[in-house]
């Protein structure tokens, strides 16, 4: 056919196999390959069937992603509904052999055979509103003919695959193989070879009627707007599987192709899609080659049971690596395992876990008091109050404890790495790993290289993120990294809104309107105001005089009021941590402000969305030039797997291009001109806005400079 689509032949039986690495996306030359194969199957009378199988490790992952930017930038359309079409009338009956994944077009491709076959690990599923886009090959219209429309809208909205032992028992798998697939689907199309193929397109058996369905649909909406806040494809998903309901086939994907269109060419697409790439592009380390070798890492023990270090053993816990867990007395070590054993029980109690996971996860986690089995470990993290001493002399102890080569991690959010690692005779095996609170549940890693960590070490933990599932991003060592770093100026400027005439609640309304997980007065009173202040008090020797400094919230907790935990913070919190705006802290701050001579006015809700997310671009903008993040994709990552920045606007930094670089320039010379130096633009940000440059540009030119590594 051609080099991407092999035919060979079992007897009677054609074998068309899909070789497009790694992941048999159907780029440009796969569906012609593919409808060649089934012109050939045709007009060949010793052809009796066909099995579609793809090679190396999965069926088919979907549409080539890659292909999406060139279309909306004024390509040429592609579509895959003739193929599916040519393949469904085929008079040959054809048989789809399944493993690893059947994603999007995949499935779509799968949906269009006449029969499907699958290895029981495999999985289907209709991905695509992770990517801001709906099914656009007909997924909409075949789904619900062979699972049922209840089914289909729950996976094309959620875009949450499922399992082939579920997909074969709602009837979108014909057979489970054990064993080998395509021998196995050789005998299946062997058995169906003389029987009449059926068509998906042509069956109504699963349709239900009017009113079933308008129930489906209407509480599909409601889900879609509370758990997909913001997001077009979803509700545009369940308008396309509702057209299947109401429509013959064809205009079912008419219906379909515009909505396809309309969410493709949209802001939201460009931005999941920049946020896929983006989240495999951060493993790609410049000067650390994909071959740099990697250490075992088959146990490794975790310093502190506290809300981190806990969080961090169950981490391990989950990816079945084994975890000692070290306290200083047995009080903290109960409490940490108390803990640790309620978040197992209420993982089995939403369902989210079984009893048996959570047993052997228990199992592998050992409580001890000493340093005593700490030889044998590959690993260890370090997850102890965050004071440089402290922590120095933790690694002084784990620097005599551990056996060379172990990697000493540190779960810091703010130190020194180097200085921490000052602390050992060993900085190659030094690294820092942040974890984000709650550590088993949030996906970021931020990886801190220190000037002497190792390539191997860097690479080891980079590899070991995915294993943990997380995603890793390797950023350099300045304080508080890339995440805090930017936090900072972020939650230093919502602030300044509340001290100039806002509120908590209106602060935290705009940015949870813009698309935020949460408001950054909430997200404070979450964590504790406390810990923000001890580390401000920490660093006040460094404070610039005559720069304005934010001091609300200090005095707030000079008053005790600390946030959730102590029931008052920026709001008041009821016994089930539930906030209510507090008159007291709004009169206080009011008061405050008048007596620092802060004129007090109306503060728009864009204003508050441009100071705050403006603030983390400008700073991010120099965390960049500065080196200490590999490229601007790998900030957005950052802030959208560990900050609840919204997915669909990209991350920061993709936001800012989207807005435009020279507006967002001048956006920031006013606010430099009206509240002073700590508005003053980055210099990467100036030079990009006056070439018309974006930093999706400054990502490209830096990657034709791979000598350009991240600074430690
Ligand atoms: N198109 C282009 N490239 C793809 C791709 C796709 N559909 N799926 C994966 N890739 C690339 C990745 O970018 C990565 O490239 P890299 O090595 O250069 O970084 C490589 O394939 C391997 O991918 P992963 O690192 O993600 O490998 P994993 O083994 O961890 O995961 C996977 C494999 C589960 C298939 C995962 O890649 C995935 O979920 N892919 C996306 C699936 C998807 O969204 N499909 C729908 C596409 S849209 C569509 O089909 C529209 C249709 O309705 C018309």
């Amino acid at each position: 056919m051609n080099n991407l689509v092999k035919i060979t032949k079992d007897n009677d039986v054609v074998i068309i196999t899909i070789d497009n690495p790694p992941v048999n996306a159907l780029s440009p030359g796969v569906p012609e390959g593919i409808g060649a194969a089934i012109d050939e199957i045709n007009h060949d009378p010793t052809v009796k069937a066909a099995v579609v199988i793809g090679a190396g490790r999965t069926f088919v992952a979907g549409a080539d992603i890659k292909e999406f930017g060139k279309m909306t930038s004024g390509g040429p359309r592609r579509s895959l509904l003739p193929l599916l079409l040519k393949i469904e009338d085929s008079a040959k009956p054809v048989v789809m052999a399944i493993h690893g994944q059947a994603f999007g077009g995949g499935l779509e491709l799968a949906m269009a055979g006449h029969y499907r076959v699958a290895s029981p690990s495999a999985q289907v599923g209709q991905p695509e509103v992770k990517l801001g886009i709906i099914p656009g090959a007909g997924g909409t219209q075949r789904l619900p003919r062979l699972v049922g429309v209840a089914k289909a809208v729950e996976m094309c909205a959620e875009g949450k695959p499922i399992s082939a032992r579920d997909a074969a028992a709602l009837g979108l798998i014909d057979r489970l193989i054990d064993g080998d697939l395509l021998a196995g689907a050789v005998t299946f199309a062997c058995e169906i070879a003389a029987k009449p193929a059926p068509k998906t397109r042509e069956r109504a058996d699963k349709q239900g009627t009017a009113a079933e369905n308008a129930v489906i649909f209407s509480a599909a909406r409601d889900t879609a707007r509370k758990k997909q806040r913001g997001l077009i494809a979803p509700l545009a998903a369940i308008d396309a599987v509702e057209a299947s309901t109401k429509l013959p086939f064809d205009q079912g994907c008419e219906a379909e192709a515009k909505l396809f269109t309309e969410c493709l060419f949209s802001d939201q697409s460009k931005a999941l899609i920049h946020v896929f790439f983006g989240e495999r592009k951060v493993a790609k380390i410049p000067d650390i080659p994909k071959e740099t070798p990697v250490l075992p890492i088959n146990r490794v023990a975790v310093v502190g049971s506290g809300t981190m270090g806990g969080g961090i053993a169950m981490v391990f816990a989950n990816a079945s690596i084994p975890v000692l867990l070290k306290e200083v007395d047995e009080a903290a070590l109960e409490q940490g395992l108390g803990k640790i054993k309620k978040n197992y029980a209420t993982s089995v109690q939403r369902g989210r876990i079984t009893q048996t996971f959570a047993d052997e996860c228990l199992h592998i986690i050992t409580p001890v008091l000493s340093y005593d089995a700490f030889s044998d470990v590959d690993m260890v993290v370090e997850a102890v109050f965050e004071g440089m001493a402290l922590k120095k002399a933790v690694f002084g102890d784990l620097d005599r404890v551990c056996r060379k080569g172990a990697i000493l991690a540190s779960n810091t959010s703010t130190l020194d790495i180097d200085e921490i690692a000052s602390a050992t005779s060993r900085p190659e095996s030094v690294i820092g790993t942040h974890f984000f609170s709650p550590a088993n549940v949030m996906r970021l890693l931020e990886i801190v290289r220190g000037t002497k960590s190792s390539k191997e070490v860097i690479a080891t933990c980079m590899q070991l993120s995915k294993k943990l599932g997380k995603i890793g991003v390797l950023v350099g060592n300045c304080r508080g990294f890339v995440g805090n770093r930017m936090f900072g100026p972020y939650r230093r400027e919502a602030q300044f809104l509340i001290e100039e005439g806002s509120d908590a609640q209106s602060v935290d309304q705009a940015l949870v309107d813009f698309g935020n997980a949460m408001g950054p007065m909430a997200t404070g009173d979450l964590a504790g105001l406390d810990v923000g202040w001890r580390i401000r008090k920490e660093y006040r020797h460094l404070e610039k005089p005559g720069i304005r400094q934010p001091f609300a919230e200090d005095r707030l907790c000079e008053m005790g009021r600390y946030g959730q935990k102590t029931l008052r913070g920026w709001y008041l919190y009821d016994e089930n941590r539930r906030p209510t705006p507090d008159p007291e802290v709004i009169a206080l701050v009011r008061q405050w402000s008048a007596e620092a001579g802060i004129p007090q006015r109306q503060i728009s809700s864009a204003e508050i969305v441009d100071r705050c997310i403006y603030a983390l671009v400008n700073e991010g903008a120099r965390i960049l030039e500065e080196g200490y993040a590999l490229r601007a994709v790998d900030i957005d990552i950052i802030y959208i797997n560990g900050y609840g920045f919204p997915a669909h606007r990209g991350g920061p930094m993709w936001y800012a291009d989207t807005m435009g670089l020279q507006k967002v320039y001048e956006r920031i010379c006013d606010f430099h001109r009206q509240h002073g130096e700590l508005w003053a633009p980055a210099p990467l940000l100036k030079r990009l806005a006056q070439s018309g440059k974006t930093f999706a540009d400054f990502d490209k030119e830096s990657q034709a400079a791979p000598e350009i590594a991240l600074r430690a």
